[in-house]
């Protein structure tokens, strides 16, 4: 069976390469930069200087926890913490602790595509935080969302952290969170972590450290490639680009063709010309008044807009209407 999906996700993994690589511009999904490789190097990037975004949401959880525990049980209702994607936990334990201090009634439900990073998760919850009550799912957000609201009646809050809500276009984002909203109840919560538009010098060093880590999150995007589909493209003949346009908010990462090439994969000639893109990545930043604009959109109202001390970054609760 492990089998079976495996070769079911090569394929796709194929089929997306080749269709990204053959459009004008091309594009290649963001969602392939997480192998092993791609995992670590996004851990590293999440320490660095530059990374703000990380720090900034830590900063607004350690010293909003007793507001945020107040908006999610105001009179010590049990809940539903369900997390959409919880990596490690790193961030989201800085919650479920306070929570367990001051003995809320809750259940902690990370929802996650890959049993793998579930059963870590788990594991590492169990150790740190042994009281926690933990039930993880593994599947699509989507149906699992559906499945809990039919089966509790208590209040599911969702927690959708670290700017993921950034790697979709507008389109897309409305797309996603008006489906969420089709899964809750009203008066259900979302907390969604956002990043917001800012000097633009800032976050193009988010994107472009000084030593060179999202460069190599990047390209390891076509080292995936060769590894997992056979291709050959020369690695070191590309180079990241992030660029940041501080009217639409969207800072896209590229990788610029260093040369006229051919790149094969799978009897496949991809063409490259000299200093042609290959767009990877979309990160976009918003500002207060869209974030209101996203949630109306969405079925949703702003409750409570959580700021870290530098006004970097966004906690945003909000309300199912
Ligand atoms: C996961 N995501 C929110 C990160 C971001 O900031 O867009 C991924 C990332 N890409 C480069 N650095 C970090």
């Amino acid at each position: 069976m492990t089998e079976t999906i495996d070769i079911i996700q090569d394929q796709t993994f194929l089929v997306d390469t080749l269709q990204g690589l053959q459009s004008n511009p091309k594009t290649l999904p963001s969602k392939y930069f997480y192998n092993q490789r791609g995992d670590q190097l996004f851990q590293q990037i999440m320490q660095l200087e530059e990374y703000y975004l990380t720090k900034a949401e830590y900063n607004i959880f350690d010293t909003q926890k007793d507001r945020i525990l107040k908006a999610f049980s105001p009179h010590g209702e049990t809940f539903n913490l369900v997390e959409f994607g919880a990596g490690d936990g790193y961030k989201t334990k800085v919650l479920l602790e306070y929570f367990l201090s001051q003995k809320a009634q809750f259940d902690y439900i990370p929802i996650d595509i890959s049993q793998h990073a579930l059963d870590g998760l788990e594991e590492s919850m169990r150790h740190s935080l042994p009281n926690l009550s933990i039930s993880p799912m593994q599947g699509d957000y989507f149906e699992a969302l559906d499945q809990l609201s039919h089966s509790s009646d208590r209040r599911n809050i969702i927690l959708f952290l670290g700017s993921n809500i950034g790697n979709f276009s507008l389109e897309q984002a409305v797309d996603f969170l008006s489906k969420v909203r089709q899964d809750i109840h009203p008066g259900d919560l979302l907390l969604i972590g956002i990043d917001l538009k800012k000097n633009p010098a800032q976050i193009l060093a988010a994107y472009d450290d000084a030593q060179g880590v999202t460069a190599e999150f990047n390209l390891n995007l076509l080292q995936r490639i060769n590894e997992e589909l056979g291709g050959d493209f020369k690695v070191d003949q590309f180079r990241h680009y992030p660029f940041y346009n501080p009217v639409t908010g969207e800072c896209k990462s590229s990788l610029m063709s260093l040369h006229d090439q051919v790149v094969h994969i799978e009897g496949h000639s991809i063409h490259f010309q000299k200093w042609e893109t290959i767009q990877t990545e979309i990160s976009k930043k918003y500002s207060p008044d869209e974030i209101e604009e996203l949630a109306k959109k969405c079925g949703f109202e702003v409750s409570y807009h959580l700021e870290d001390q530098r006004g970097y970054f966004v906690d945003s609760i909000w309300s199912a209407v």
